[in-house]
């Protein structure tokens, strides 16, 4: 028991947190920082919908955890861009002298019906989310190979695993990191890396509910980014070892492990399937079984609001 608790911490490893300057990311870099862990705390400091915000988040993050005699350095790249990740994983490394785990957290939001999207609104959602995911996990691959250890935690949402209206390239993003991370888990186990998805709720920028006025502050009291911080914390540290390639949802005081696709049902034909086939017995067979047309608050049993 004494040693679960001992390696339950991050006391001493180096972790970026992506789009640390705000929010849930915020949240993780400044806990992280308090268990004694070097932190980067990456942000561009954009909008919700991704412009440039002329403030410094990052920097601001990184001023608290000082302040508070803890060890960071804020690190202004774009997750979305190839070079940006680099120079991060770079400053990581430079800075600190290694690296040990990531938080591929950053994320902007476009709010907008499917048909109304437009190439640029999907573009750069899946660039920051996806992209952002794959490029800094990509640079820091080499690091965690050569050290035989490392720690992906990649943020994905009920938008994308269960399903919210008018976030089609956001959810698009979302499960596109579920393949990301389970890819990376696979591919990377046999170094000693674990990867695995958190699927977080916070009345923060990007949460997807959006509370009338009078709501939004007991919303803002009740649903809070540290109450994700310590999961990332723990996926990160040793005594998660076992966890690999696993959705883990949080919420207030609830923790939710995700299913991922299996076949459910099965149907074989001797002389193979044609079309009137399928039009005879698909629907009459599987009809009960279909997975309704449900959205994010139609699953979970209580309000988050
Ligand atoms: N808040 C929720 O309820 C909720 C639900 C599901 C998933 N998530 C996910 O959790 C993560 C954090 O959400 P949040 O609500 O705390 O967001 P937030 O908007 O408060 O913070 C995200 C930060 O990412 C930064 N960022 C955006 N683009 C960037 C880029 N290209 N490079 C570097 N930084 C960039 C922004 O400047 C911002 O500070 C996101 O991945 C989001 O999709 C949040």
């Amino acid at each position: 028991m004494e040693q679960t608790m001992a390696n339950a911490g991050v006391e001493g490893k180096t972790v970026i947190v992506t789009g640390a300057g705000r929010g849930i990311g915020r949240d993780i870099a400044l806990l992280m920082a308090r268990h004694g862990a070097r932190v980067v705390v990456n942000d561009l400091g954009v909008s919700l919908t991704g412009e440039p915000g002329g403030d410094s988040p990052a920097r601001e993050t990184v001023a608290e955890i000082l302040a508070a005699g803890g060890q960071a350095v804020a690190n202004e790249d774009s997750v979305a861009e190839w070079e940006g990740a680099q120079s991060l994983v770079a400053l990581a490394v430079e800075t600190f002298g290694g690296l040990d785990a990531v938080i591929n957290n950053a994320g902007i939001i476009r709010e907008v019906a499917f048909q109304d999207t437009s190439p640029a609104d999907f573009d750069r959602t899946v660039k920051v989310h996806l992209y952002g995911s794959f490029y800094v996990a990509r640079a820091t691959a080499p690091h965690f190979i050569a050290q035989k250890s490392g720690a992906y935690i990649h943020m994905t949402s009920s938008t994308g695993l269960i399903g919210r209206r008018n976030l089609s390239a956001y959810a698009a993003a979302k499960m596109g990191i579920v393949g990301l991370m389970r890819s990376i888990a696979l591919d990377m186990a046999a170094y000693g890396v674990r990867s695995n998805c958190i699927s977080p709720a916070a009345a923060t920028r990007m949460s997807p509910v959006r509370a009338s006025a009078e709501k939004d502050e007991a919303f803002r009291a009740r649903v809070r980014g540290d109450q994700v911080a310590p999961l990332a914390l723990f996926l990160a540290s040793d005594a998660a070892a076992a966890i690999n390639g696993q959705i883990i949802g949080v919420r207030r005081n609830e923790l939710y492990l995700y299913n991922q696709p299996r076949p459910v049902r099965t149907l074989h034909r001797a002389e193979g399937w044609t079309v009137e086939a399928l039009a005879a017995q698909l629907i009459p067979a599987w009809g009960p079984s279909f997975v309704p047309l449900e959205e994010t608050q139609n699953v979970f049993a209580w309000d988050a609001i």
